[in-house]
């Protein structure tokens, strides 16, 4: 529900032309909001006297728009882009809480479908050890499942179980990592752009990140790990894990000519 506080509403329109679902009508120079819509958000933040609300939502949450802080750098961007690598080697101090919880309010913004703002974001920190024995044990009995379907990931799970039964340090699943961050949606694009938001936050904290569409598969085609993540009834889009890189890149790694079409 949308509320607009007729007090400070001045009749401007800008949320009417701003709604992108039309809910938004002037009636004696006031707006007035007919239910339902996606509760987008682009009446509140367009309104120039912050006279519309979402009474349901966090209100205090929402911030004000200020020129001077508003600027992504390009080159920076594009800078910061080019240098994410997979990190695949990881120190041993996990992140502090903090600039988790930055990385995790990047995923919460980022939009979704309808704005169905229906991603969950689990984080392993304290129970990833648990659950890292978990999955493990899980391995035998799914690469023996996986052998008829998909007999080359039979194969590599089994190779990196035995490995991983050697020598628990050799993890060519988790790496070591301190933490894993997963996405749960039943929309993998939205699962996949919060996801994508959260690397480049993670970049901008110093930290690193590796998405696992290893780990992704196993625990999709595990009901027992599902069960212990309390989502079997829904999907995990991508699974990250996350930490301070214990390797330096030096400059960029190449990539494929471009296949772009200009029309
Ligand atoms: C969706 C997705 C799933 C991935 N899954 C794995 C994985 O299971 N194990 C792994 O070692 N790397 C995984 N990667 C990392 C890619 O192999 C990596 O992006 C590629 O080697 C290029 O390296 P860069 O990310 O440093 O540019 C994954 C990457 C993406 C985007």
């Amino acid at each position: 529900m949308i509320a607009i506080d007729k007090e400070k509403c001045i009749g401007c329109g800008m949320c009417v032309k701003d709604c992108p679902a039309g809910k938004l009508k002037l009636k004696e120079k006031k707006a007035v909001y007919t239910p339902e819509c996606i509760e987008c958000g682009h009446c509140v933040a367009v309104c120039p006297m912050a006279a519309v609300s979402i009474p349901e939502y966090d209100m205090a949450d929402v911030e004000e728009y200020n020129k001077d802080e508003f600027s992504i750098d390009p080159e920076h961007f594009l800078h910061a882009v080019k240098f994410r690598r997979s990190i695949r080697s990881y120190k041993k101090q996990p992140l502090e809480k903090e600039k988790m919880e930055k990385i995790l309010q990047a995923g919460r913004y980022t939009p979704t479908a309808k704005n169905s703002q229906s991603c969950r974001f689990i984080v392993l920190r304290n129970e990833l050890e648990e659950f890292k024995t978990l999955l493990w044990e899980e391995i035998p009995e799914l690469a023996e499942r996986l052998k008829g379907e998909m007999p080359q990931y039979a194969m590599l799970f089994k190779f990196m179980y035995r490995r991983w039964k050697k020598d628990h340090a050799a993890d060519q699943l988790f790496f070591n990592a301190p933490s894993c961050i997963m996405v749960v949606s039943d929309n993998p694009l939205d699962g996949g752009l919060a996801a994508a938001n959260m690397e480049t936050m993670a970049a901008a904290e110093g930290a690193g990140v590796l998405f696992s569409g290893y780990l992704q598969r196993i625990i999709e085609a595990s009901p027992k790990l599902k069960e212990w993540l309390g989502i079997p009834d829904r999907h995990l889009t991508s699974c990250m894990l996350i930490g301070y890189p214990a390797v330096t890149y030096k400059r960029t790694a190449p990539r494929k000519k471009a296949d772009i079409v200009w029309r």
